[in-house]
């Protein structure tokens, strides 16, 4: 039985129940690492191996924009072959072969969650990439990796699911040997958000329980978490510029499409009511969709942004 079968099905479907509950609740990362037992084969079947938005230009193929936004993080980083980096939060190790591929860098995943670490090697393994990419389970609040033992760090869409933006970022910056840099990509709300307004409210807590996210705050928080964590701020700023859409994946095609969107459902019930689709399926599609729902609404009303882009330096 697969891992993700095994999650889902028996006495492990209350995993389903515990994640659905924790709704409003601030999440400890075992909840974090829950919510990845249930969505990573959906991810991958609806995203690929990148879980992660990018935003795309007019005419622009999805694939592309996404692997554009993952070599922004290695260039920024001037990663090369003698280099030793970390990928914080690194799924199932998607933008670590291609930034590995890229710049020959030796690169070592970090993630929580034991089933995408499982995938990761064998995506690794496949891609004939072992000499220069390893794998580290741990958690990113504390990783017990030694001190100053990485030149570069970069985190996908990963720090996000921290419960504590200061801490995460203050054992990043006690990885990196000084001088060291970090890269990558954070959710922020943007100008436009009113806390006073409910809608917004309601999009953004739909957004973070269909994301599995903690609280999103706004760039300037982001910013100052980064400050208090010793850093020097060298870039930070929305890489999602004017004519970019990274919400594009989410409204458009015939999955996502009304009637689509119907016949997926009625086959996910059918497959989990004759047991060959896992148990709690149907559920995690709900709360997937209703995350969709309140990211496309996100961008369309420009409240928030998952393409904040930062360069940061331990001095
Ligand atoms: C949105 S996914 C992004 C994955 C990858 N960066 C990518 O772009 O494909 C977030 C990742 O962060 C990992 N993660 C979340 N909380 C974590 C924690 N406390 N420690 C380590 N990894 C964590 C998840 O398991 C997941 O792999």
């Amino acid at each position: 039985m697969s891992k993700a079968k095994e999650v889902y099905s028996s006495e492990k479907c209350a995993t389903v129940t515990t994640y659905v509950s924790a709704k409003d609740k601030i999440k400890d990362p075992s909840i974090t690492e829950k919510y990845y037992d249930l969505v990573t084969d959906f991810f991958e079947a609806g995203w690929g191996k990148s879980f992660h938005f990018a935003p795309q230009r007019m005419g622009e193929k999805m694939q592309d924009a996404m692997l554009r936004y993952e070599i922004k993080v290695a260039e920024a980083l001037q990663l090369k072959p003698s280099m030793k980096v970390l990928d914080v939060g690194c799924g199932v190790a998607g933008p670590m072969r291609n930034i590995a591929q890229y710049s020959g860098a030796n690169i070592v995943g970090l993630n929580i969650n034991a089933y995408q670490i499982k995938k990761a090697k064998e995506y690794i393994q496949k891609s004939h990439l072992e000499n220069i990419c390893s794998l580290y389970e741990g958690n990113f609040m504390d990783t017990k990796l030694p001190a100053a033992s990485f030149d570069a760090v970069y985190a996908i869409e990963a720090t996000p699911h921290a419960p504590d933006k200061t801490k995460c970022f203050k054992e990043v910056h006690r990885l990196l040997k000084p001088g060291g840099c970090f890269a990558g990509y954070e959710y922020c709300l943007l100008d436009n958000y009113d806390e006073n307004n409910r809608d917004h409210c309601q999009i953004m807590e739909d957004l973070e329980h269909g994301g599995g996210l903690q609280k999103i705050s706004s760039m300037k928080a982001v910013q100052q978490a980064f400050l208090d964590a010793g850093f020097k701020v060298l870039e930070i700023g929305n890489s999602c510029t004017e004519g970019c859409s990274w919400a594009l994946p989410l409204r458009t095609g015939f999955r996502r499409s009304k009637f689509g969107r119907f016949c997926t459902d009625v086959m996910i019930r059918v497959l989990e009511g004759v047991g060959i689709a896992p148990k709690g399926s149907t559920k995690v599609g709900d709360f997937l969709n209703l995350g969709a729902d309140a990211f496309v609404e996100a961008e369309k009303r420009g409240i928030f942004t998952p393409s904040l882009f930062f360069l940061v330096q331990k001095n």
